[in-house]
């Protein structure tokens, strides 16, 4: 099989900028695209810092910083995506996503496989709009992408064999876990931790505790962070968008209604550490 050589990464926020750092510490060749020069800049000068951080805790040796901050081109032109893979950390927004895969598809090889980092889309559904559906897999990171060391691969109907082996082995090049989930609403941690986030929301809105005490308690049972900071972190709007879709993807139960609490900081772009504000204030 042959190895992953060249990435394309599409979208240069919160966890494009992470995956990016993520491939050039694998020593891949990597180009970072956005239509957004300021968000390039600001995952340049991101990346560049954790690098040169990791140099300094003795991480990374010195002699291979400038080799690996080499490793990556940014770019605000859709022609630079070329490459062995496109993995797309854009907006959570289906047509988006459909949209520029097929756009990039027009000129890439038939052999470049689409990997999505959807947090909670169907990637049967981003298929069934695709040119090339059997080249997408579901490649979910964490936040932060350099420190999270899972990533949910997911297979969807179409996706072939080919395409999720060479998304595992270039998991396991990155130095992450690869586990494979079926394509299935939030697919695992996005599910599961649902109620982590809805419930914590739903005590604050009775009146019942405050956002401050229900982190220090979690995080004193030994989550490494509370929901609120986690929202935070994650970005308002990308978590609410997730608990949306998993809610409807699953008939709307009761039990997942999105919280009314987070859609008003939405409303009132208060979307975590990205815009300084969100539940805390940095
Ligand atoms: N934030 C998280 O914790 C987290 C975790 C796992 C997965 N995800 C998923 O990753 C994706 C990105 O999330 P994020 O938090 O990094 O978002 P973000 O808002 O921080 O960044 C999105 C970036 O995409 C760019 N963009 C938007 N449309 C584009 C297009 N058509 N072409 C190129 N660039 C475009 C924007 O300019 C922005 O820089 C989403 O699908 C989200 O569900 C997020």
């Amino acid at each position: 099989m042959k190895s992953i050589q060249s990435i394309v990464v599409c979208g240069a926020g919160t966890m494009g900028s992470g995956i990016a750092q993520v491939a050039i510490q694998a020593g891949i060749k990597t180009i970072q695209f956005d239509l957004s020069e300021t968000a390039l800049a600001k995952s340049k000068a991101q990346i560049h810092a954790q690098i040169n951080r990791l140099v300094e805790k003795g991480k990374i040796p010195e002699s291979e910083q400038n080799h690996i901050l080499g490793l990556i081109h940014f770019s605000t032109d859709i022609a630079d995506c070329k490459a062995d893979i496109i993995i797309e950390a854009i907006i959570e927004k289906k047509e988006a996503k459909i949209e520029l895969f097929n756009k990039i598809a027009a000129f890439n090889d038939s052999t470049t496989i689409f990997a999505t980092n959807t947090s909670s889309i169907s990637v049967n559904d981003i298929a069934v709009g695709l040119s090339n559906p059997s080249m997408l897999v579901g490649m979910h990171f964490f936040n932060p992408a350099p420190i999270m060391k899972l990533v949910e691969v997911i297979a969807g109907q179409q996706s072939s064999s080919t395409a999720i082996d060479r998304v595992i082995e270039l998991t396991k090049t990155m130095g992450k876990v690869p586990v494979l989930c079926k394509d299935a609403p939030g697919f695992i941690v996005n599910r599961v931790a649902r109620h982590y986030y809805l419930e914590a929301m739903e005590m604050v809105n009775e009146g019942l505790t405050d956002i401050e005490s229900v982190d220090a308690i979690m995080e004193a049972t030994g989550f490494k962070m509370g929901p609120f900071k986690l929202m935070d972190l994650i970005g308002m709007d990308i978590n609410y968008s997730v608990s949306n879709i998993v809610w409807e993807a699953l008939g709307k139960p009761e039990r997942l209604t999105p919280s009314t609490l987070q859609k008003e900081k939405v409303e009132k772009g208060l979307l975590g550490k990205k815009t300084g504000e969100g539940f805390y204030k940095y």
